[in-house]
């Protein structure tokens, strides 16, 4: 009897840690992040850079990204306000949830999130600075599909 309860104690935890790594993992593999996305995000969120897709990051820095369009990272990305409540309602619906993307990151951006820097700690100072990658925020100039939400790392190339 106590051995039974040990063993299934011991299969409780395996249980719990592999949720866990699931739901680590998970915003990783969600791929396809754009699907749903309003069409005024596809046309007014995509003109300038990828469409970042909403579950790159937490509903705090989305809320900072949306409420400060008119002075965004040095242009002025304001729309209506109908469009901008209509973006801000998905993203914040499919933002990622979870303790480890509840904060905001400096300047609201993905590229300087916490997750962010982990997942690209192999990627050297002078990688980032190549005129070739020009910007951590420019996802496409190694992750080929960043501009369909695919982030896999299989695919991932770093341009030269
Ligand atoms: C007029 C051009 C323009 C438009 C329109 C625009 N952006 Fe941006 N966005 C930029 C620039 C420039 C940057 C900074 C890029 C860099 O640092 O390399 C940026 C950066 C971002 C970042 C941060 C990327 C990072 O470093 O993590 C997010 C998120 C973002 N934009 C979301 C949006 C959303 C959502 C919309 C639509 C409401 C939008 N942008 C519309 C120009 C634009
Ligand atoms: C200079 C090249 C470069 C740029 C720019 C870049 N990444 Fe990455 N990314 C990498 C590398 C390298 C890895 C790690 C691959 C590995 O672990 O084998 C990675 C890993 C990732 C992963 C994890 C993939 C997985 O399967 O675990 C995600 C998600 C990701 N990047 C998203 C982004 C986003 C979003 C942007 C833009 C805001 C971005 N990356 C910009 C090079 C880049």
């Amino acid at each position: 009897m106590a051995t039974y309860r040990y063993v299934h104690r011991l299969h409780t935890a395996a249980l719990a840690t592999l949720l866990v790594l699931t739901s680590i993992s998970g915003l990783a593999q969600s791929n396809a992040g754009l699907k749903g996305a309003p069409a005024i995000f596809n046309t007014e969120c995509t003109s300038c850079h990828i469409g970042f897709a909403p579950s790159l990051t937490g509903e705090a820095n989305w809320r900072g990204i949306m409420g400060g369009l008119d002075k965004h990272f040095g242009v002025d990305a304001s729309i209506d306000e109908k469009s901008r409540q209509a973006i801000s309602a998905w993203l914040i619906s499919h933002a990622a949830k979870g303790s480890q993307y509840a904060s905001v990151s400096p300047e609201f951006r993905i590229s300087r999130s916490n997750w962010f820097i982990r997942q690209h700690d192999e990627v050297s100072s002078k990688v980032w600075k190549r005129a070739s990658v020009k910007s951590p925020a420019n996802c496409g100039a190694c992750h080929g599909g960043a501009d369909k939400g695919d982030f896999d790392e299989d695919r991932v190339r770093i341009p030269s």
